[in-house]
Parts: structure tokens; sequence; C-alpha cells
């Protein structure tokens, strides 16, 4: 093994690592977030700013954290610390990598709640539970599903164990392989939603609502909420991308592969969206109706169309696995760290991380049930106390300021000829990258902070 290898192994080629970053970055967040946030911001004006924000903050902190991740080689703790010592600047860089450990955990605890359901509604699909249904009907059933934590609190464990089982055997394992397959499969299965969405009488109104902007419904709430999401979708702010970077090799290009995650990563959300809001209007169903909007849309088209138990029990199963090749990478952060610094075994680090998680996950089983209280944050009320609040903490004020300190960290305090030295891309290119990380990612971040506490009035 050579000197600038991780302890933890490394992915065999440059396509490895660009299918499990793929991997973790689609997930829940796509097929399942993008839609009912989507819905709940008043549609395609809040879908322009997330597109906006994957391109101009999204990609270039992506590339910015995979360079750094390549060029520590180690947890995101240690690959600060080094990284920041290495470049005469001060240690305290190393608590930028614990803030986005405490990140993972609060969204892993509740992003497995919510696998739960998949894993829940795909033993529905499977004994045809779907067919025929009605829009009341679907309503109830999930209803009647999130009013129960025993079962919430069930399926959460068994997502946990699913995810902690995969990362204690190590990232290789197991890992690669999953993604190549599911990938694709996800894809066809989404396409074929899409078919059934436009054999609905409301396919239009459905795509004019993903894309038809009406600028007069954003505030800076709903740009902080896009923003949030460019970061949530694309795995970035907490330091999973920059593990990942840690096991790529080196001659593996970094920019092309950022492109390819983000596009990959863009498309399966919009396909979703396709899939979902025309079924939305056609069944007077409300966009904005909040986490239930998928497990309650999907099951009356698979109700309704042919081989629809099949379909929808693939589908739900595919929903698993994109879950599942996301959520190792949020609990990966921590247990590198624990290995490496607290002499854990890899067994041991995932058991301890995974136990925290479990533990804070029963905040969110009980958000949609016995402690499902209300609360209003600037203009916008929320109704699943504990989960909302975890989401709103992560989502829109962890990632993008782990976001803003790794684009400032990449873009201030490494050399140039480090990271010139990693990305190796034409020089306009790396110029262009580099005015993004140091001008426009951390700037549009902070103006967006700074008009959503209301300390500067734009
Ligand atoms: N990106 C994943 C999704 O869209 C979730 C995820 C995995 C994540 N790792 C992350 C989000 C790290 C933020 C940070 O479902």
């Amino acid at each position: 093994m050579s000197a600038k290898e991780s302890i933890h192994g490394s992915w065999s080629s440059g396509w490895a690592f660009m299918l499990a970053a793929t991997g973790s970055a689609v997930g829940l967040g796509n097929i399942w977030k993008f839609p009912y946030i989507t819905g709940q911001n008043g549609g395609a004006a809040f879908v322009m700013v997330y597109l906006l924000c994957v391109l101009l903050i999204g990609i270039p902190v992506m590339i910015a954290e995979i360079t750094l991740g390549r060029r520590g080689r180690q947890s995101p703790m240690n690959t600060m610390y080094t990284l920041a010592i290495e470049s005469g600047h001060s240690p305290l860089w190393k608590y930028l990598g614990f803030m986005g450990v405490f990140a993972g955990f609060i969204i892993l605890s509740y992003y497995s709640v919510i696998a739960g359901w998949a894993v829940y509604y795909m033993i529905l699909s499977s004994m045809s539970e779907f067919t025929g249904i009605t829009a009341a009907g679907a309503n109830a059933k999930f209803g009647n599903f999130t009013q129960d934590p025993v079962y919430l609190l069930f399926f959460h464990t068994i997502f946990m164990l699913m995810t902690m089982y995969v990362v204690s055997l190590g990232v290789r394992s197991g890992l690669e392989k999953a993604t190549k397959f599911m990938m694709p499969a996800l894809f066809v299965i989404l396409l074929i939603l899409d078919g059934y969405a436009m054999n609905t009488n409301s396919f239009d109104k459905g795509v004019g609502f993903l894309f038809q902007p009406d600028f007069s419904k954003l505030t800076w709430s709903v740009v902080l909420t896009a923003m949030g999401h460019a970061f949530f979708t694309l795995s970035l702010g907490m330091g999973a991308i920059m593990v990942y970077g840690s096991y790529m090799p080196k001659r593996a290009s970094i920019a092309k592969a950022s492109f390819v995650i983000a596009i990959a990563d863009v498309l399966v959300a919009l396909l979703a969206g396709i899939a979902i809001f025309p079924v939305v209007f056609a069944n007077g169903l409300e966009p904005s109706s909040g986490p239930g909007l998928l497990f309650i849309t999907l099951p009356l088209a698979f109700g309704h169309m042919p081989w629809g138990a099949l379909f929808g029990t693939l589908f739900f199963i595919l929903v698993t696995f994109a879950a599942w090749t996301s959520s190792i990478s949020l609990l990966e952060p921590a247990v590198t760290w624990l290995v490496e610094n607290h002499r854990f075994k890899r067994i041991k680090a995932t058991f301890v991380a995974g136990l925290i998680i479990w533990v804070l996950g029963i905040f969110t089983v009980f958000s949609f049930n016995k402690w499902a209280f209300k609360f209003t944050l600037i203009g916008k009320t929320y109704e699943n106390g504990f989960f909302n609040i975890f989401d709103i903490l992560t989502a829109n004020i962890m990632l993008p300021l782990g976001g803003m300190l790794i684009a400032i960290f990449a873009g201030w305090y490494m050399s140039q000829q480090a990271s010139r030295d990693e990305l190796e891309v034409k020089e306009w290119m790396y110029m262009t990258w580099r005015f993004l990380v140091r001008y426009i990612s951390p700037f549009a971040i902070l103006i967006v902070f700074l008009n959503v506490i209301g300390v500067i009035k734009l």
C-alpha cells in the first residue's frame, strides 16, 4: 500500500468511486424529499432556485469536498487537521469535521425512519394492497401506518441494521456492486411511472407545476430551503463525499465525476417529480401535503396500472436500495474517525455510532403520532415536531454552513499548488472553479443566511 492511500481501503477504480458517490447522492432526497418540499414551496420557482444552487454552489463545493478528501486521505476531522497544518493554518479546522459527523447523525436518525416506510410499502405492494385503491384509501393507509409508533420503530430498526451491516463490512464489499444494477433499474422504473403520469388527465398541470415558475412565490425562506436541498441531495457539507473522495484513486478525474454525479442526481429528482405531480392533480390531492406525498400518490399510480403490484414492489425495493447506498455514507465519517483516533475495530465503531443514531431516531418515530407538535418559524408552519426541527437544523443550517467552510478552505486556505495537483484540469476550468469557490459559493450562502434572519434585506 502506498503512503498516499487510506488505511480504510480504496475503490477499485475511478468508475467505482463514481458509482458509490452517485449511490450516496441519489436517495430519499430525490424521490421522497424533492417532490414534497417542491409541493410545500410552491413549485417551479423553487425548482429553478434549486437547479441554480446545484450549478453555482453544489458542483463547485462537491469538487472542493472531493479534493480535500483525496488530499487528506483520512476521516473528515483528520483530513481537515492534516491539510490545515500542511498549509500553515489553525488546527481548529478539524471541528468542521466534527460538525459534519454531528449533522450526519441527525440526518441518518430521521432518514432511517423514512427509509423504513419504503420497506413497509414494499411489503404492502407485494401483497397487492394498492390494487384499485382510492385517494381516500391511500391517505388512510398512510395515516394509520404513521399513527403507530411500534410499526415505525420496527422498520427504523430494520433499516438501521441494514446500514450498520454494510458499513461494518467496509466500503468496498457489497457497496460497489449494489449501485451498479440499482441505478439503471431505478431509471427504468421511474420512466414507467412517468409513462403512467403521461396518461393521466393532469400531465400538463403536473409538469407546469414543476417547470413554469411564478417568481412571486419566492421568499428568502423558500430560497434557503432550495439551497439547503442542493446540499442535501448531493450529500454535501458534512464530510460524506469527503470520505468517499479519500478512497478515490489518484488518477481518476474529480471534476468529471462531480458533473456526472450532479447530472444523474438532478435527473432522478426531476423524473420523480414528473411521475408524482400529475397523479397528485389527477386525484385532487394537495401538493403541499408534506412528507407523506410520495407514499400517498404512488400507490394510486401502482393501484391502477397493469402489473401495478409488481412494479410497485420493484419500485419500493429500489427506493430502499437508493436509501441504503445513501445512509451508509452518512455513517461512514464517524466510523472512520473512531477507527483512526480511538483504535476501535470497524465493527465496534459501527455498533456504537449506529446505536446512538438509532436512539435519536425515536424522536422522529414519535413526530408523526404522539409528539406531533406544530411550530412556526420565519413565516412557515411545520407539523411534525422533532422531524422538522432535525431537518431544518441540518439541511437548512449545518450543511450550507459546512459547505461554505469547505469552499472557503479550498479556495482561500489550501495552496493553489495542492488543489491544482489534485484537479488536473485545463487552466480555464481550474480558474473558473477557483473563482466560484473563492467568491461565488461562500458569498451566495452567506447572503441567503443573512436575508433569512433579516440582517440584510435584498
Ligand atoms: N443525498 C442523499 C439523498 O438525497 C442523502 C445523503 C447521503 C446525505 N449522504 C449525505 C445528505 C450527506 C447530506 C449529507 O437522499
